[in-house]
């Protein structure tokens, strides 16, 4: 079919044809979970499947993610055709491909493909997002302390631009004293008639707590209550460390936005992520990079509206990307359900407990991290005394494990078991840590 011929055919079928092609998708990628459950019966198999270097004990993995095998095979096959016949390769691949990482994507995350953009990361969803949702004069945006860079900068560099108010509060006095009541308490007493946008990040990278979204999300539905759709409060989540993690349903989680990287805990191909919006809350959010959506390119050539267009479309920024990486997304999430969600997290908080555990009973070790699951995820935060973090990092790679130090002002050692980690390499940390001692 001819370029023209092609996007005509896009537009007169619409998401008819997504729908279609999404259904064509279906088959095949459950033909690629059938290898993959063959290739992971144990731990040992699912480690297997990165070229990880095996002289390291990796307790940074969810920095940026390795590849597993079927994740690098897709790239390198979508690599080969592009590299081969680009164009050609492209018209050939583009519509099925999308379609088919947003359905592997939805199904994933317990929610709907047309509700979902796809992004290079979780700071590019955060920018656009935080730069581009509506305020009314008069309406702020509710944020925390205990935020990320990116999306304390994104809010500072919206404020900037548009001069929207933008009101930090603390969530909680102390990782030592913390608690779900605490936290959501301190929510309900921040938010104001004025407020928005509450912009909060599930699971702190700074420290390792974790919010209880949940709890958040129902005290701010109670408030809502009494509010009309345009004063209605817009719960927005930065969830990269809680995406590949926690076992969750979007549908059910309450919040309005979703925004996460896909290339940390859930192993897809790095410059890969996504946004997620309930259909309610989309509407309030403005795309600012053009979006190379078909649908919406060929009404731009017939000189008509694309207004009709879900959001999440514009929200997918375009031109050209990567698109070796972006269409082999589909296989991590394919990757993680193979495991299934339930096992992932329960073995991801087993590896966390032992390692929190055997460092709360070290005398010489502050812990920062909240013991209880139920305010903590996959990441742990500490101190050892008399050693500054970076020195413990340092000490620790001579040993061959792999942690990293808080990129934020208060620094402490971080540690993070994640799928590809075992007991034996906790222990084994353990071990060094108990040895450490302030020369
Ligand atoms: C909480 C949090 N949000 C956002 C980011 C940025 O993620 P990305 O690299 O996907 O933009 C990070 C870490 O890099 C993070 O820890």
């Amino acid at each position: 079919m001819s370029d023209i011929g092609r996007r005509g055919f896009l537009v007169r079928t619409g998401l008819t044809l997504s729908a279609a092609v999404l259904a064509g998708a279906q088959p095949r990628a459950s033909a690629e979970q059938a290898t993959s459950s063959s290739r992971l019966k144990s731990w040992e198999d699912l480690r297997a499947q990165f070229p990880l270097s095996p002289q390291l004990i990796h307790l940074a993995a969810f920095f940026l993610a390795s590849h597993p095998t079927p994740v690098r095979e897709a790239i390198e096959r979508h690599r080969a055709g592009l590299d081969t016949d680009p164009i050609g390769y492209w018209f050939e691949h583009e519509e099925k491909q999308e379609a088919q990482v947003l359905q592997a994507a939805a199904e994933y995350l317990g929610g709907n493909p047309t509700d979902i953009a796809l992004t290079d990361s979780t700071t590019m969803g955060l920018g656009l997002l935080y730069g581009g949702l509506q305020l009314r004069s008069g309406q702020e945006i509710l944020t925390t302390t205990h935020d990320h860079y990116s999306t304390e900068t994104a809010l500072r560099l919206r404020a900037e631009r548009t001069g929207a108010m933008v009101r930090q509060i603390h969530l909680y006095r102390s990782t030592k004293t913390v608690s779900r009541d605490e936290i959501v308490d301190s929510l309900r007493k921040g938010i104001t008639t004025m407020t928005r946008i509450v912009a909060v990040t599930w699971v702190h990278s700074s420290t390792g707590l974790k919010l209880p979204i949940h709890e958040m999300a129902l005290a701010i539905q109670t408030i809502n209550r009494s509010r009309e759709e345009r004063d209605r409060i817009i719960f927005c989540v930065d969830g990269v460390h809680a995406l590949g993690v926690e076992d969750f349903r979007v549908s059910e989680l309450g919040c309005d936005f979703l925004i996460a990287g896909t290339h940390k805990w859930m192993f897809g191909p790095r410059g890969t992520g996504l946004v997620w919006g309930h259909p309610k809350a989309w509407p309030i959010a403005r795309a600012t990079i053009p979006t190379f959506s078909s649908q919406a390119y060929d009404l731009w050539m017939e000189n008509k509206s694309s207004k009709d267009l879900p959001p999440s479309v514009h929200m997918t920024p375009g031109g050209f990307h990567s698109f070796e990486h972006r269409w082999a997304l589909g296989e991590a999430f394919t990757f993680h359900q193979t495991i299934g969600k339930s096992k992932v997290m329960q073995r991801i908080y087993e590896l966390n407990q032992q390692l929190k555990q055997g460092l709360a009973a070290m005398p010489h070790v502050t812990l920062h991290t909240p013991v209880s699951q139920d305010l903590s995820a996959g990441i742990v935060c500490f101190e050892v005394a008399g050693m500054a973090p970076r020195t413990v990092v340092e000490k620790f790679r001579r040993r061959g494990i792999v942690g990293s130090v808080t990129p934020y002002a208060t620094k402490y050692v971080r540690l993070a078991p994640c799928l590809i980690n075992s007991p034996k390499e906790i222990e084994t940390t353990l071990a060094e840590i108990r040895n450490l001692r302030a020369s």
